[in-house]
């Protein structure tokens, strides 16, 4: 069996930016190869070759509300890696306008499907992979879906993935497979367009990611807050 096949491969959806990237840099300084899609494929390539070029990291072009892109993402994932043991399910956008009375429907669109249904999709076709190797799921929510904020439809898609996240460790007990739901307060990433020095780091969610992923088999770490201790 060659090297490829023997080390363990990280696919991460949203890993272009932000808390995506932070944790594809995490995963590589801890051994992993990583897979990293989004749609911009021009910076997922120049992670990618930082991350060390093709026996290290691969970009996959995915629009991750598209069943058939996602389908396409495993199918690349194996091809160049042989196995996915760990998914982080993390492609996600916000509002560009706020409330339900003043908000944009065709947003409103997009946030549904990206930010649940594309994650619904990825643990679908992640799972016989991720199951083969009684490996890891990782569902990237919000300290938005266990709170209520006026008027956000960009929350309730997260409550919706506290949901999911839910559902999905319950329909997984059992199996060996682990799920664990990442639930951060405010990240200073490019989520936000300004920034937000008193937010946490995308590296500090990259760091709660690493610690369920890194315990013993017998551990399973169903759910992570975190958030800034200023706010
Ligand atoms: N920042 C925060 O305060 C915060 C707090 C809690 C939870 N979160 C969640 O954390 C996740 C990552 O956010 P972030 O803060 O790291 O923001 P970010 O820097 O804007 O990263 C978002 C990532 O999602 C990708 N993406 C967006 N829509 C996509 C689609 N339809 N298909 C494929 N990829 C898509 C983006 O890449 P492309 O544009 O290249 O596709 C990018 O890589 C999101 O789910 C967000 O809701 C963020």
């Amino acid at each position: 069996m060659s090297d490829t096949q023997h080390t363990k491969t990280f696919l991460i959806t949203g890993a272009s930016s932000g808390i995506g990237a932070a944790t594809a840099r995490a995963a590589v300084a801890a051994g992993y190869r990583v897979a990293l899609a989004a749609r911009s494929t021009d910076r997922l390539a120049a992670l990618a070759e930082e991350l060390g070029g093709p026996d290290r990291a691969i970009a996959v072009a995915c629009y991750v509300a598209d069943h058939t892109a996602q389908q396409a993402m495993v199918a690349a994932t194996l091809a160049a890696f042989g196995r996915i043991d760990v998914v982080l399910a993390n492609a996600g956008i916000g509002s560009t306008a706020a409330g339900i009375e003043t908000g944009d429907p065709d947003n409103w669109r997009e946030m549904i499907l990206t930010n649940f249904y594309g994650l619904a999709l990825t643990a679908k076709v992640c799972l016989p992979e991720i199951r083969k190797r009684r490996g890891h799921i990782l569902l990237l929510g919000s300290r938005a879906g266990r709170r209520t904020i006026k008027g956000s439809i960009y929350g309730a898609t997260k409550w919706a993935v506290t949901g999911l996240g839910y559902n999905l460790i319950d329909e997984l007990e059992g199996t060996g497979v682990r799920c664990t739901l990442i639930e951060p307060g405010m990240v200073d990433t490019p989520f936000f367009e300004t920034p937000k020095p008193d937010a946490l780091k995308a590296e500090d969610v990259a760091n709660a990611i690493l610690y369920a992923v890194s315990q013993p088999a017998h551990v399973d770490v169903s759910e992570i807050l975190v958030k800034p201790t200023s706010h």
